[in-house]
């Protein structure tokens, strides 16, 4: 048997079916072996991981790692150094980066960046009314996916209209390519913002006021219609409120191709934190009632939301504490603290470890066509892998972050259940809880493995891509016919 480079023994391997006690053999970066440990090939090195749980590395869809543009915010070298320290071993970054990520040569500079990559990525590429014809181009040069700011956010990136959303779905249908979605209506949201500001609002209740749920109920309806309309793929960023889950249940039982994420902030924060932590906890969209917590687990726990992202979206101190909460700016950082935050739920029997690799690898895995060499521990798969002790304890602080970003909401909390090593590709890039510096640069692009079987477009008979030069054959409407003209000529 050809020899290994790294045995992984007495570990548990979990998947949503099951956890079973195996041993898992590497070799190349990818995963060789996978079971009794009798079975296992000779190795170079051996991890020892009695106790601990092997899981699929998590993929978080939703990250913005500020390169180019704010790298006094974040840079890929340290946000990505944050996901390996949390666990994650793939990212999909934001295109609200400046420049924004909407031209062949904004995709260049964010490609050259995330050359310092911890952890292997995707590109949501920008889909607005100024990209819409370059949509193509776009994916040619690097980008997997694209995302759309329906709902205004930090860089103040204009909404697409709907009918460059519309056009933009057309394109994008035949493709398979997915569409991320930040699902807030700008209009609501700007009115009511304005009429807060005008009567002197500056404290952090009225950010909530200026975003209510129906600004996320309407814009989800809408950008629902238009995904089933062209049968194009699309993917709800951070669902906050109850309010709307009805929308994507029912789109989902008619075979609309959404997926859903929500962040640890919208399962296990709401209003009474808001008025605790003031800016630091602004996020768009908000934080809301306690009412909105339990149907968004419900929903999870029923696959109505499909996944786990964090939104990881840094600021400075400086940023996060300004006097008025319209001056704060929008987010935290997120990614390094995703896993032990939903691993200590799941120590309080909220969820099960196989609900979460559901949540934070499986899920993901598929909705990026990624599935089957990530996001699950078999044979041929990356040996992209979190090895995490469940019994670990420890108080998250935001000082001690890897981020650049050393503010959060969640400084303070006593967490249980820690990722301890974190591999990608068979090499270690956190190593008994410290971030392994010679990884840099060791991510990579998923643009090259597999992707979806692409769905059959619909209603293409009235599509964009049908207009086409004036036809031949085809007389100009200005001209009546032959008839008409005589008529009009009596
Ligand atoms: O609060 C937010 N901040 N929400 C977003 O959608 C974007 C993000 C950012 O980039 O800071
Ligand atoms: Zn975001």
């Amino acid at each position: 048997m050809k020899s290994a480079d790294l045995l992984i023994r007495g570990g548990q391997v979990v998947s949503p079916e099951g956890i079973v006690p195996a041993s898992v053999a590497i070799a190349d970066g990818l995963i060789v072996a996978v079971g009794h440990d009798d079975l296992m090939p000779p190795a170079r090195e051996t991890l020892r991981a009695d106790g601990q749980y092997l899981l699929p590395g998590a993929i978080d869809s939703h990250v913005h790692f500020r390169d180019p543009g704010y790298p006094h915010k974040e840079t890929w070298a340290t946000g990505s150094a944050a996901a390996a320290c949390g666990g994650v071993t793939t990212v999909f970054d934001m295109p609200n980066t400046n420049p924004p990520t909407g031209t062949r040569e904004a995709l260049a500079m964010k490609l050259k960046a995330a050359e310092r990559s911890f952890v292997d990525f995707g590109i949501h590429a920008l889909l607005g009314d100024d990209t819409v014809h370059l949509l193509e181009d776009l994916l040619e040069g690097g980008a997997t996916s694209f995302k759309a700011f329906v709902g205004n956010t930090f860089g103040n990136l204009p909404a697409p209209s709907d009918g460059a959303l519309l056009e933009g779905f057309e394109i994008l249908a035949p493709l398979g390519v997915r569409t991320v979605v930040h699902a807030e209506n700008s209009s609501i949201m700007a009115r009511r913002q304005k009429q807060l500001q005008d009567a002197g609002r500056i404290d952090a209740q009225a950010h909530l006021a200026a975003r209510p749920a129906v600004a996320e109920i309407e814009a989800i309806g809408r950008v629902l219609t238009l995904a089933e309309w062209t049968g194009a793929r699309v993917h709800i960023a951070h669902h906050s409120a109850a309010d709307s889950l009805f929308l994507l249940r029912a789109a989902k039982a008619r075979g609309v191709d959404v997926t859903v994420e929500t962040c640890p902030q919208y399962l296990l924060l709401n209003t009474a934190d808001m008025l605790r932590l003031g800016g630091i906890l602004r996020v768009n969209p908000p934080v809301r009632e306690a009412r909105h917590n339990q149907p968004l687990w419900d929903a999870l726990m029923d696959g109505t939301i499909d996944m786990i992202a964090t939104d990881h979206a840094p600021h400075t101190p400086e940023e996060k504490t300004r006097e008025s909460i319209w001056a704060c700016d929008c987010g935290f950082p997120g990614v390094e603290t995703q896993m032990p935050i939903m691993l200590t739920e799941v120590n309080r029997q909220r969820a099960t470890l196989m609900d979460y690799v559901r949540w934070s690898a499986v899920a993901p895995a598929k909705a990026w066509g990624l599935y089957g060499t990530k996001g699950v521990l078999q044979v041929g798969a990356h040996a992209d892998i979190a090895v995490v002790d469940m019994e670990r304890r420890g108080t998250l602080h935001q000082g001690r972050l890897q981020s650049l970003s050393k503010i959060s909401p969640w400084h303070g909390r006593a967490v249980q259940g820690y990722p301890v090593h974190t591999l990608l590709r068979g090499r270690f890039t956190l190593r008994d809880g410290r971030l392994v510096d010679d990884s840099i640069g060791w991510g990579r692009s998923v643009k090259t493995v597999q992707r979806m079987p692409t769905p059959q477009p619909r209603n293409t008979e009235h599509s964009s891509r049908a207009i086409v030069a004036h036809p031949a054959g085809v007389r100009p409407n200005a001209l009546p016919d032959d008839a008409v003209a005589a008529e009009l000529a009596r």
